[in-house]
């Protein structure tokens, strides 16, 4: 299996990360997971346009433009013969003696990229899943996608021990976004989902709903949504790139609606199965 590390192709067992790494010592870095289906990026471009945009935001300047990068992982993707999975991509300030300070524009970002192959989840796509409510206590600028995952962990962990697939997170009253994807809720046929600010992370898959909701006429705001509206719910929904758009049947224990996926939900699954083949 051949992973990619600073430009250069080499087979995984052969890459290696130095102890003085920033992302390594400090999380200081960005990444992105673009889906892969036959054979061929979802997306990509998006996904490049938003890892620049993330390395902007922290100050870092990466030495590709997102044109190149995609084109490094399409040969990556051939090289490993991925039909269905995801391309994993990291950038991080560089190697530098531990100093909280940026290091100059001398030193170099450290860039890693591989490939993985993972199947579609047919399965709970099909039954939904159960989720938990946890109290969002990541920074204020959750619209990085920054290598600093540890309340999102902390989070999707505590929903892992409670045999469920996400964690849906809110800041007081108001709802914010899954531990690993955008919350939606659906009451009276209008999809809710929380407006890109600091407190989300913008999904590509979010944003690829909105698209197909303004192309089908399907009703959406996006604003924030408190707890009570996500218990009276009709139906909730996850979307990201691994979970695609992902029914959430039960919430903390109880029922969303009549426990089953919603029509709405069903509706946006069959319309982004059509973009994806
Ligand atoms: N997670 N919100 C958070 C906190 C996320 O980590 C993700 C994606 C999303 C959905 O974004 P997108 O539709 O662009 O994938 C929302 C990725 C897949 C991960 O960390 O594995």
């Amino acid at each position: 299996e051949y992973v990619m590390v600073d430009g250069r192709t080499l087979d995984r067992s052969a890459a290696k990360v130095d102890i003085e790494d920033r992302g390594y010592q400090f999380g200081d870095g960005v990444y992105e997971v673009i889906r892969v289906y036959n054979g061929k990026m979802f997306t990509g471009m998006e996904h490049l346009k938003r890892l620049k945009e993330s390395a902007e935001k922290i100050q870092m300047k990466l030495p590709y433009s997102p044109e190149e990068l995609l084109a490094r992982m399409e040969e990556l993707i051939l090289k490993n013969e991925v039909d269905t999975g995801t391309v994993y991509m990291q950038f991080t300030r560089g190697i530098s003696p531990r100093n909280h300070v940026f290091p100059g524009e001398n030193v170099a970002t450290t860039f890693v990229a591989y490939t993985r192959k993972v199947p579609r989840p047919v399965e709970p796509m099909e039954k939904g899943v159960c989720a938990i409510l946890d109290e969002d206590i990541r920074w204020l600028r959750c619209d990085i996608k920054s290598l600093n995952l540890l309340g999102n962990l902390l989070s999707k962990q505590r929903a892992a021990e409670a045999n469920c697939f996400e964690a849906i997170l809110h800041r007081g009253e108001t709802v914010t976004e899954g531990s690993h994807s955008n919350i939606s809720i659906v009451k009276d046929g209008v999809i809710i989902t929380h407006q890109a600010d600091n407190h989300i992370l913008n999904g590509i898959t979010r944003q690829k709903m909105l698209e197909i909701c303004r192309n089908e006429s399907i009703p959406f705001e996006e604003r924030a949504f408190s707890l009570d509206e996500l218990s009276s719910a009709d139906e909730v929904f996850s979307s990201g790139t691994t979970v695609e758009v992902m029914p959430v049947v039960e919430v903390a224990g109880k029922p969303v609606g009549n426990g089953r996926p919603g029509s709405v939900t069903r509706q946006l699954q069959a319309l982004f199965k059509a973009e994806i083949e």
